[in-house]
């Protein structure tokens, strides 16, 4: 750890992975991990996501009170995790259990005028919903990874702000309209939040495709990779939610232009890009309404 001549901590890249480990974000790795695994893996069984979700009270507690929340319109009260399954399903149930063990970790920290984690639980949210529906709607693939990746993209940006409050303030008095959070991040601690993200996958023995594509998700994909579909979605649904309101001031790294490439590239016209955004504004404004957002 260092100090500047205003004695702000800022840490090296290995400590600040290390220091991760040691908070509720690092203390959560565990079910998340379980949970990521389980929603790519579609031979997982029932019991064994049961056993995940009851051996955590709290968790299971949250997930039956969704379940049985107006917004799943279920004719009849759900009582087990068990049922839930049954009713919800079974991917659902799995994206459910996720959101609320990672909606954890954006619950508390700072609030400010240009960044709040709120925002960023949004935006992460958002941009989850939005890159699966590219995903499916336009490669017809399922993609079981694109909506953890879209959940935990941004990762990087908690872990700075938890670590180090002071030097991540500096660092966001120092974003504006020409100096994009990366550069910033770059100029103030060496590293940006890409490249905490994908050492934090690697550290949580996450698939190798996820540590890739969180790691280079502000650079235009590169079609020839095996990941591009996973990046190309990706850098869209964060495009498209920036500029769409959820996301936080400075936070726009990608251009329209570089957006547009890649929707035309994919054949995406900008009509099916609105309604799909509308879709997931609703999504959230109704998460917001019900008191969902966070579980
Ligand atoms: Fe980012
Ligand atoms: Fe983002």
């Amino acid at each position: 750890m260092t100090a500047t001549a205003n004695k702000i901590e800022k840490y090296d890249l290995n400590e600040l992975i290390r220091t991760v480990a040691k908070t509720e974000l690092g203390s959560i790795s565990n079910v998340v991990n379980k949970l990521l695994s389980m929603l790519r893996d579609q031979s997982t069984n029932a019991a064994a996501l049961m056993q995940v979700i009851e051996a955590d009270p709290v968790l299971a507690a949250k997930l039956l009170r969704r379940v049985n929340s107006a917004s799943y319109g279920l004719n009849r009260s759900i009582s087990s995790i068990q049922e839930s399954i049954v009713m919800v399903g079974f991917n659902g149930v799995k994206e459910l259990a996720l959101n609320m063990k990672v909606a954890k970790i954006f619950e508390r920290g700072m609030q400010s005028v240009r960044y709040s984690r709120k925002a960023l639980w949004k935006h992460s949210l958002a941009v989850a919903l939005l890159s699966k529906m590219i995903y499916r709607r336009e490669f017809k693939e399922r993609g079981d990874d694109i909506y953890s990746i879209g959940l935990i993209h941004d990762i990087g940006i908690v872990a700075e702000e938890e670590v180090m409050p002071q030097a991540f303030s500096v660092m966001l008095d120092k974003t504006s309209s020409s100096m994009p959070i990366t550069a910033a991040e770059a100029e103030t601690f060496g590293y940006d939040h890409q490249l905490i993200g994908a050492r934090l996958c690697t550290a949580w023995k996450l698939p190798q495709d996820m540590t890739d594509v969180i790691g280079r998700h502000h650079s235009l994909p590169d079609a020839s990779k095996p990941t591009a579909k996973l990046s190309m979605a990706l850098f869209i649904a964060d495009h498209y939610c920036h500029a769409s309101g959820l996301g936080f001031e400075y936070s726009i790294t990608k251009t329209q232009e570089d957006a547009d490439k890649i929707c035309a590239s994919l054949n995406i016209q900008q009509k099916s890009m609105e309604v799909m955004l509308a879709d997931i504004k609703k999504e959230i404004a109704e998460l917001e309404s019900t008191g969902g957002l966070f579980g």
